[in-house]
């Protein structure tokens, strides 16, 4: 069992947890994750490593609750434990000198890039991390991706803070500027990362994604990651998680996600009412 030592609502439905791991944050590297089961029961779901602390024996998670097993998980507290934690898995980033290095990321990708941005500076790269959410409220990690990145650009796609747009819009703007980006990452929704890679193509930059296909064993057993990326087959749990935009069939990816899109509907509310939490914006358009 793993105790969760913190567990915060850092956005409205964005939970940020701190977990004894201990063995898992001795060998976490960027760009690998977990997989969770939250009981012995549970679905097993991936989560990208945000964080770790080899001394504190932690690992840090951002959990958007999207779906029954997300739900079940933010619905514990500091101080209980879940089931199982498998990982570091996934092949890590190469964290090499590239030059200008660009970050851009939304939803629970926000959480994911903070691992990256501070390998990344630490080698000696300059930073561009650009993050997007829909409105102001539903950013987060303001102060510790300011603080990783040597440029920090917050967008909102209704203009209610920082850039009117999408992260995407900016990376654009700058390479149509003729900034150079020697390599972008683009964490987040399918649309999102699959724009980050239409955007950068012409321009020659390779882009690298984070494919967020349904996993189930994550060793490469199963098959259910299965994803086409330079028309090869590729398991994301063993090859990736990152592939090269530019390479990657998106189509395919869209359907085998959209897969269980009615029964994970069904199954959110067979685990607990969905009532508004106190102290929360709620969102009304
Ligand atoms: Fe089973 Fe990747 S999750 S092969």
């Amino acid at each position: 069992m793993f105790e969760i030592l913190q567990k915060r609502e850092i956005a409205p439905n964005v939970h940020r947890a701190v977990i004894h791991a201990p063995a898992i944050a001795k060998k976490a590297r960027p760009g690998q994750f977990v997989i969770m089961m939250v009981d012995e029961r549970s679905e097993r779901v991936p989560f990208t490593l945000c964080d770790w602390d080899r001394d504190a024996g932690t690992v840090t998670l951002v959990v958007q609750e999207v779906g029954q097993s997300s739900r079940k998980f933010v619905l514990l507290k500091a101080g209980d434990q879940v089931a199982h934690l498998v990982g570091p898995l996934g092949v890590p980033l190469d964290v090499e000198h590239y030059g200008t290095v660009a970050l851009a990321a939304g939803c629970y990708g926000i959480g994911a890039v903070l691992g990256i941005a501070r390998a990344m500076k630490a080698a000696g790269n300059r930073v561009l991390s650009v993050v997007e959410a829909d409105s102001t409220y539903l950013h987060y990690y303001h102060d510790e991706l300011l603080a990783a990145s040597d440029e920090f650009v917050q967008t909102t796609i209704d203009g209610s803070n920082g850039l009117k747009g999408h992260s995407v819009d900016v990376i654009q703007r700058k390479l149509e500027s003729g900034e150079k980006l020697d390599r972008v990452f683009a964490v987040g929704c399918v649309f999102m990362m699959m724009l980050t890679g239409n955007i950068t193509k012409p321009f020659g930059v390779k882009t690298l994604v984070a494919l967020n296909p349904i996993m189930l064993d994550g060793t490469g057993m199963c098959g259910a990651c299965r994803v086409t990326v330079g028309k090869e087959t590729k398991f994301a749990c063993v090859d990736g998680p990152f592939f090269d935009a530019h390479e990657v069939d998106w189509d395919e990816l869209w359907d085998r996600r959209a897969a269980y899109g009615e029964d994970e509907i069904h199954a959110v509310a067979r685990t607990a009412a969905v009532t508004p939490r106190p102290g929360l914006h709620v969102r009304v358009s």
